[in-house]
């Protein structure tokens, strides 16, 4: 790694040494190894893709085989093992590459080697569905327009903040109507229920209609024997007894929209810098959010452009980014000094190169 330095425009402009941010110069391999044990809350990266682009001579990516592209990663995915917290967090982006017109399913190739050969277990597979994929029409195949970040843990007692991930997904209430369940009391009227199953299916609506304006859920749908088609088994197999049991059943619905694996954003570009690459910071903010504590350390072994450094720093978290070339570290770095929307005076920033 090379000597240590501190740029003059990288000395820090702070006074108040809330969160720090260490950009490191050189092969994630060795310096990942320099890093305290245990000492990193979440690690977000993308490294470069197998024989996409060259980023620099000595990088990942161009080796001749997939194999040996995924043995360089594994042998880096490690040493990576080393720094990270036992409740830590990992996420791989990875993007595939088609050869004699077939896609190689490189980055399901990396996520299955981690899983047999590390023993991490893979929480979800993230798509991120590109806004904005590169326009290009093939005659014989679909542009590809989505990659996964894959999410790993090394057991199931990971951090995990579900609350603060996409908290603007939050149904809009509205003002229940008037006429709440009265087709459903009609239903039950009709139905071939006993009486005391309608007794209990008329309580049960009354309490699900207070539950509704009371604002405890957002609203419910309700199933009866003879009228609604029947609920069946997975899933379903609690509300099927029940039906079956009481001739109704009521499925209530929270209000919090379903937080899925699926998260639609434009592909990462920067006024005036040309790394090929960049992350999209909605993507990186709401998963730092999601995956580490405020005040924690996220880490990119493989920083580019230096996105991950910006995105945990807005969202309250110290940061580390390496990189093996200087020119992108320097960018990174200055990125970071410039970006508005990081408060001046919070941020000690600590550069090797
Ligand atoms: C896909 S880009 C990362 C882009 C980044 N996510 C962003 O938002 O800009 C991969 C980066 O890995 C760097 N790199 C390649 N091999 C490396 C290695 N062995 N150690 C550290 N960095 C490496 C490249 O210089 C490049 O900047």
């Amino acid at each position: 790694m090379a000597i240590a330095t501190l740029d003059e425009h990288l000395v820090p402009h702070v006074t108040n040494h809330q969160l720090t941010c260490t950009v490191m110069n050189g092969d994630c391999n060795d310096v990942l190894s320099s890093l305290p044990p245990h000492s990193v809350d979440l690690a977000i990266t993308s490294p470069p893709y197998f024989q996409q682009r060259s980023y620099s001579e000595a990088g990942i990516g161009n080796e001749d085989t997939v194999d040996q592209y995924l043995d360089a990663l594994i042998d880096t995915f490690e040493s990576l093992l080393l720094a990270l917290k036992p409740h830590g967090n990992i996420i791989y982006n990875l993007g595939d590459k088609y050869a004699n017109g077939g896609l190689m399913l490189v980055p399901y190739r990396f996520a299955m080697r981690i899983i047999d050969e590390l023993g991490l277990i893979l929480v979800n597979d993230i798509t991120w569905l590109k806004q904005n994929p590169v326009p290009h029409q093939f005659d014989r195949r679909l542009t590809s327009s989505t990659e996964p970040f894959f999410h790993f843990a090394q057991d199931t007692n990971y951090y995990y903040d579900r609350d603060a991930f996409m908290p603007d997904a939050v149904a809009q209430r509205s003002k229940p109507s008037k006429r709440l369940g009265q087709r459903y009391r009609m239903l039950i009227e009709e139905s071939d229920l006993s009486q005391w199953q309608r007794m209990a299916a008329h309580d049960a609506l009354d309490e699900a209609i207070y539950d509704v304006k009371s604002g405890t859920i957002h609203s419910f749908r309700m199933k009866i024997q003879g009228v609604h088609a029947p609920a069946y088994g997975g899933q379903e197999g609690g509300r099927k007894i029940r039906m079956e049991r009481d001739g109704f059943t009521i499925i209530r619905i929270s209000g919090n929209r379903m937080k899925k694996d699926v998260i639609e954003s434009p592909v990462g570009s920067l006024k005036g810098n040309g790394h090929p690459a960049i992350f999209p910071e909605k993507i990186i903010r709401e998963l730092i959010r999601l995956l580490s504590p405020e005040g924690g350390t996220v880490l990119d072994h493989y920083v580019g452009s230096g996105t991950t450094l910006v995105s945990a720093l807005k969202e309250g978290r110290n940061c580390i980014g390496i990189d093996i070339s200087t020119e992108y570290c320097r960018a990174a770095a200055t990125r970071v000094q410039q970006d508005d929307e990081i408060p001046r005076g919070t941020v000690w920033m600590k550069s090797e190169y």
